[in-house]
């Protein structure tokens, strides 16, 4: 089924009026052939389902037939009850998507029955029984693209067809000159009436599947101060083997004020899976999607602390302290405490050949608590850096954080001048048994993967490639959220 050439000069008008915008995304998503043909075969599944149990509508003729007389025929409830591909493909080019199903068979049942009058059978015969059609090789052809708009995906049917080539009718009763009319004078019509039902049901699907594209959301919220911009940046980039999409991917906050994208898209992407096994999709994020998360939580001032509960509580009270730091003892004697730890700067964050290296500095004030009151009696400063491992939860890219130094200074006291050892145990106890499980309680939601309801990340791997961190994987398919979007089961 070759596109209609009027539609190949659309489709090239479409690609040269493209404008490649400056934007970037800092998330990429390749669809592979692998990907594809996952896709058509699940497409391609749906289709035949909605299109199985349809009915194509009546046809009726007068006929003149030789020794019998002028015969009214009418072929009712005709219906395709099964269809089998036997074989498909897949293929993107610059013009767009193509998908091709061809020799497909077909299996249709339907009721006939006529009326004879002639001068010489003046009274009239009439007889009905039932039918069944084969098709034996049916072909549909139709290709589609994807266009950006406003940051969402449009999908284009830019031609679509469906030739039935043979088809082959079994009567059941009836008389011979029954069965030759059948394949005469209505065979032609009921290949039509097939091509027609199909082709209809593919622009259907289309605008359903557009409808499913559009209805993605733009952003994604995470929790109460930061959503994730899932728009898509420029038009799809289809070449022969994949499709290439770009996703703006930065975080926001959620009732913000943009968030200055001061992060440039620094190297270009050439992280590859490896050819060992392909993968069906592979997703990158650049690091900016990690800094512009750090930037937004830290301005959200959601980096601030208030501990008051340690594995060793004694900690948290003045008693504890009175012979290294007798002069907290003295002044606000069996006080509780607590520590008040503020990050004071977004924390860095850097993917390396192994890891995402983060950087954090952070303040903690000690807080003596007296009578209702809270008093910051002295401030430690803390520059700790620690190795991020990333993985996969469910659809989710989630970080896993391990201590790997720290550094520390008082940056003032009101209680006399602290050991260096008394602040560096202290620091290592809260960043161990506070700080880090919490953010590792944090990172663990991760971060949502752009991937359609109703598909899950499958045998994933992760690829260190500075500055993208690339996920390769194969997706399943759960179909539920699909069966529920067709035409075919909403009505
Ligand atoms: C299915 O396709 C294969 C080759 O693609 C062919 O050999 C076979 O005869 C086909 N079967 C039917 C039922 O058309
Ligand atoms: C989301 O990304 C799109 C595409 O890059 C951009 O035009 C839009 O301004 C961004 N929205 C926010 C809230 O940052
Ligand atoms: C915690 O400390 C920061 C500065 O380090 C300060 O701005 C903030 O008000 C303090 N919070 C509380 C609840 O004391």
């Amino acid at each position: 089924m070759a596109p209609s050439i009027c539609f190949l000069l659309l489709s090239l008008l479409f690609l040269s009026s493209s404008t490649s915008g400056d934007e970037e995304g800092f998330i990429s998503v390749v669809i592979s052939d692998k990907g594809l043909d996952f896709a058509k075969d699940i497409l391609i599944d749906q289709a035949v389902a909605s299109i199985v149990q349809s009915q194509l509508p009546q046809i009726e003729k007068t006929v003149q037939v030789p020794l019998v007389g002028k015969a009214k025929v009418v072929l009712s409830d005709i219906t395709i009850n099964d269809i089998q591909v036997n074989s498909s493909s897949v293929n993107t080019g610059e013009t767009g998507i193509a998908l091709v199903v061809s020799g497909a068979t077909a299996d249709l049942s339907l009721k006939w029955r006529y009326s004879v009058s002639s001068w010489l059978v003046p009274i009239g015969i009439s007889d009905s029984g039932t039918a069944t059609v084969k098709v034996n090789d049916l072909q549909v052809g139709l290709t589609v693209n994807l266009r950006n708009q406003e940051g969402t995906l449009k999908l284009i049917l830019l031609d679509s067809g469906c030739h039935v080539r043979d088809l082959s009718i079994k009567l059941h009763g009836g008389a011979a000159w029954l069965y030759q009319v059948l394949v005469d004078a209505f065979a032609g019509n009921i290949a039509s009436a097939v091509e027609e039902a199909i082709s209809k049901k593919i622009n259907e699907g289309i605008s359903t599947l557009d409808l499913l594209l559009q209805s993605l959301p733009k952003t994604i919220p995470l929790d109460e101060t930061a959503a994730l911009n899932v728009s898509f940046v420029d038009n799809p980039v289809l070449s022969d083997s994949a499709i290439e999409l770009e996703i703006n991917g930065l975080f926001t906050g959620r009732n913000e004020v943009l968030v200055p994208q001061a992060y440039r898209r620094g190297s270009d992407l050439s992280a590859s899976c490896g050819d060992s096994s392909p993968k069906m999709i592979t997703i990158s994020l650049h690091e900016s999607v990690f800094k512009s998360g750090s930037l937004v939580y830290f301005t959200a001032d959601s980096m601030q602390w208030i501990v008051d509960e340690l594995p060793d509580q004694a900690l948290l009270n003045t008693a504890e302290w009175r012979f290294l730091i007798p002069q907290l003892y003295k002044k606000y004697p069996n006080d509780d405490m607590n520590l008040n730890m503020s990050v004071s700067s977004p924390p860095d964050i850097q993917v390396t050949n192994k890891d995402v290296g983060v950087n954090i500095f952070i303040d903690i004030t000690i807080d003596v608590l007296e009578d209702g009151e809270v008093i910051p009696v002295a401030c430690i400063s803390v520059d700790f850096s620690a190795s991020c491992a990333v993985e996969i939860v469910g659809n989710n890219l989630a970080g896993w954080l391990k201590l790997r130094k720290f550094s520390t200074y008082l940056k003032w006291s009101k209680i006399g001048k602290l050991h260096m050892n008394l602040i560096q145990s202290v620091t290592s106890t809260v960043l161990k048994t506070v700080l880090i499980p919490y953010l590792n309680s944090q990172l663990l939601r991760g971060i949502p993967l752009p991937i359609l309801n109703g598909f899950s990340i499958k045998n994933a791997r992760i690829l260190y490639a500075p500055p993208w961190i690339t996920v390769c994987s194969d997706v399943s398919f759960s179909g539920d959220y699909y069966l529920q979007q067709l035409p075919a089961y909403v009505s």
